[in-house]
């Protein structure tokens, strides 16, 4: 049986765990700093089996010694923006908490594939990939499946047609600088731009950009899960059923898109390795810029960790 492991038990660990259940993609574990939260929250999850019809083990934990020999561990421990803080305000905080959960990940889980969700999502990404030494293939973010989704989701609420024919692109880093690309956005094949004018596009774009924030201004005390927890299950999913699915992830970059050293959001190619293919698009020179601009932004914060 495949084992997957999240660790943090909070909005979006939690119905991570709930989404990857009911998709029976595994047995799961569940594990945060706080005793009894996974445990209670673990419990909860396997009484709601006998009537969602899941079929899996669900342990939750505080002990690392049992995420051992996990083939895909989900991080999203760590602390959400509240209204006001901007994604760069979490930096030292949560590189502090990923990089002790990396240490755990290696010892105990060390062929896991490793996806990371907490923010600032790229900059904790490429902790992860230098506290836990794996392969780049291997580690790699979720932010690309939800900026493309709510970007979709606007689309389909501004056109009133089904959100099933919609499918959007995002991409560069999960923050202010992200790149919705139109002109890879289309309705049933349709460019978004020929069925709505320039102005349309452009407000679409902003919403998407500022999606995060959106939902952060009405919870004022926490941030998005439900949307996020959906964009982590279908990255497994990808993984696990080893689906070639292809899907915008934040990947470590070797020269794709004239950018190294640096993760950012990019389509690719999802399976059981991990990332098996990263698909340069071509862009427009502006695009091209725009994804630059955003390379630029991670790491300046990348080097804010390292003085
Ligand atoms: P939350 O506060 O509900 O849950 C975080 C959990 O992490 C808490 O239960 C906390 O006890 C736990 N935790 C803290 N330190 C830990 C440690 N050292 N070891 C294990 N667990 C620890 O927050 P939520 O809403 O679940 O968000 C989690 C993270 O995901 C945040 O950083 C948030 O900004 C990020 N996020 C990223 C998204 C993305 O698109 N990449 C989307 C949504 C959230
Ligand atoms: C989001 O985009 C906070 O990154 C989180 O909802």
């Amino acid at each position: 049986m495949t084992k997957i492991t999240v660790i943090g038990a909070g909005n979006v660990g939690a119905t991570t765990v709930q989404r990857i259940a009911e998709l029976q993609l595994g047995d799961i574990v569940m594990t945060d700093v706080v005793d009894g939260l996974p445990q209670g929250k673990a419990l909860d999850l396997m009484q709601a089996a006998p009537v969602m019809g899941y079929d899996i083990d669900i342990l939750g934990t505080t002990d690392y010694a049992d995420i051992a020999d996990s083939d895909v561990v989900v991080i999203t421990a760590g602390i959400a923006r509240k209204p006001g803080m901007s994604r760069d305000d979490l930096l030292s905080i949560n590189s502090k908490i990923t990089t002790e959960v990396c240490g755990n990940i290696a010892e105990y889980a060390p062929h896991a594939i490793v996806i990371t969700v907490t923010n600032p999502l790229d900059i904790m990404t490429y902790v992860t990939l230098k506290t836990t030494g794996f392969e780049h293939n291997r580690v790699f973010g979720m932010s690309g499946v939800l900026d493309s989704s709510r970007f979709a989701t606007f689309i389909a609420m501004e056109l009133g047609c089904s959100i099933r024919d919609v499918d959007a692109m995002v991409l560069g880093g999960h923050g202010d600088s992200m790149v919705p690309v139109p002109e890879y956005t289309t309705i049933y094949g349709i460019p978004m731009s020929q069925l709505m004018p320039k102005e349309t596009v452009e407000r679409l774009v902003q919403r998407t950009i500022n999606g995060g924030a959106e939902i952060v201004e009405y919870l004022k005390t926490g941030s998005a899960f439900y949307a996020p927890s959906a964009s982590v299950a279908k990255m497994v999913e990808a993984v696990v059923k080893d689906s070639k699915r292809i899907l915008p992830c934040a990947a470590y970059l070797q020269g794709e898109y004239n950018e190294s050293d640096v993760y950012l959001g990019v389509p690719v190619k999802l399976g059981k390795n991990g990332i098996e293919n990263i698909i340069e698009l071509e862009l427009t020179d502006g695009q091209l810029r725009a994804l630059s601009n955003s390379a630029a932004g991670v790491r300046e914060e990348i080097a804010k960790l390292q003085q």
